[in-house]
């Protein structure tokens, strides 16, 4: 008998429904909801007609007429289906997601009824063949040509805050979360700079977008309550703990 039900427990194991609210958090603190809006109905991104006008996808439209395993494919790739490579993505950080969240992430995506309507595709203005001169890349191509270079590994321990900081800070700070080479005034900083945060510090700042001194910093403030504000205290505490242990060995 107590085989059958260690093979039951298994197979419940197995079957277990995604968490559709974790996919949700997942969603707004790896800035889905930030970037394609809070019903997925996508909107105008970029808006400058010299470089190029380019919305956002309608995600609540786009997601019904993809597979898990299409959708899972352009994530961690940059590319639709047919190939084609999608611009603005953060592509270089999304591809470090595990397959559990993934699992909940696409569902949560499911759940969102669609609405609106399709947006048109990237129309290219005069300078944008200068951008791509410059270094400006699709972000297929950004994420292969970043492969390799990730936050430093600090062992098993820390290991979940490192993944962490993949998903909700690399975009801004960096694949490696060094910042730019040569950053300007109200760029991402090395996030050694975490190093002097405590763990209540750092929580107010993610929560609330104040950082120590109750400074408000620029883009930090700003999307902080709108997207980090979702990582839970445990996840903060990870991501506390690698940022400490990465401090330590520069
Ligand atoms: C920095 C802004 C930004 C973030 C963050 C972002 N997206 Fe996007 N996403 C875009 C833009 C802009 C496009 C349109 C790209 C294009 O048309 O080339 C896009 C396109 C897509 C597409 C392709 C749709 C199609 O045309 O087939 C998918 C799928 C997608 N995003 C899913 C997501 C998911 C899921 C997340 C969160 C894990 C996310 N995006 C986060 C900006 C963003
Ligand atoms: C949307 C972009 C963005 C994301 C995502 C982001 N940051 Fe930042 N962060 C910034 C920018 C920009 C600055 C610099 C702001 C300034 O000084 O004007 C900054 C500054 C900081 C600072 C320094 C604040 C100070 O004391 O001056 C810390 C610490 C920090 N970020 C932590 C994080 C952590 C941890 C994450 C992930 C959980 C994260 N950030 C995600 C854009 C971002």
């Amino acid at each position: 008998m107590r085989w059958i039900l260690g093979v039951a427990i298994l197979l419940a194991g197995c079957a277990k429904a995604p968490d559709v609210a974790h996919g949700r958090r997942i969603a707004t603190f790896m800035g889905c909801i930030s970037c394609h809006g809070e019903r997925l109905d996508g909107h105008l991104f970029e808006e400058n007609a010299d470089f190029a006008i380019a919305y956002s996808a309608n995600l609540s439209r786009i997601v019904p007429r993809r597979s898990d395993p299409e959708l899972a494919a352009t994530l961690r790739t940059g590319r639709r289906p047919d190939g084609s490579a999608l611009w603005f993505m953060p592509t270089f950080a999304h591809r470090a997601i595990d397959d559990a969240d993934l699992r909940d992430l696409l569902a949560w995506l499911r759940s969102v009824p669609p609405s609106g309507k399709d947006h048109p595709a990237i129309v290219r203005g005069p300078q944008f063949a200068l951008a791509l001169k410059a270094g400006f890349q699709d972000s297929a191509s950004e994420a292969e040509r970043l492969k390799g270079r990730e936050p430093i590994e600090t062992g098993p321990a820390t290991e979940r805050g490192r993944y962490l900081t993949r998903l909700a800070c690399a975009e801004c700070h960096g694949p490696d979360l060094h910042g730019p080479k040569d950053p300007r005034p109200g760029d991402a900083p090395d996030l050694a700079v975490a190093a002097a945060y405590g763990l209540p510090e750092l929580t107010t700042l993610l929560r609330t977008g104040r950082a120590r001194g109750h400074r408000l910093v620029g883009l930090m403030s700003e999307e902080a309550p709108k997207r980090l504000h979702a990582l839970s205290d445990a996840e903060i505490a990870d991501m506390h703990a690698y940022l400490e242990a990465r401090a330590q060995r520069r």
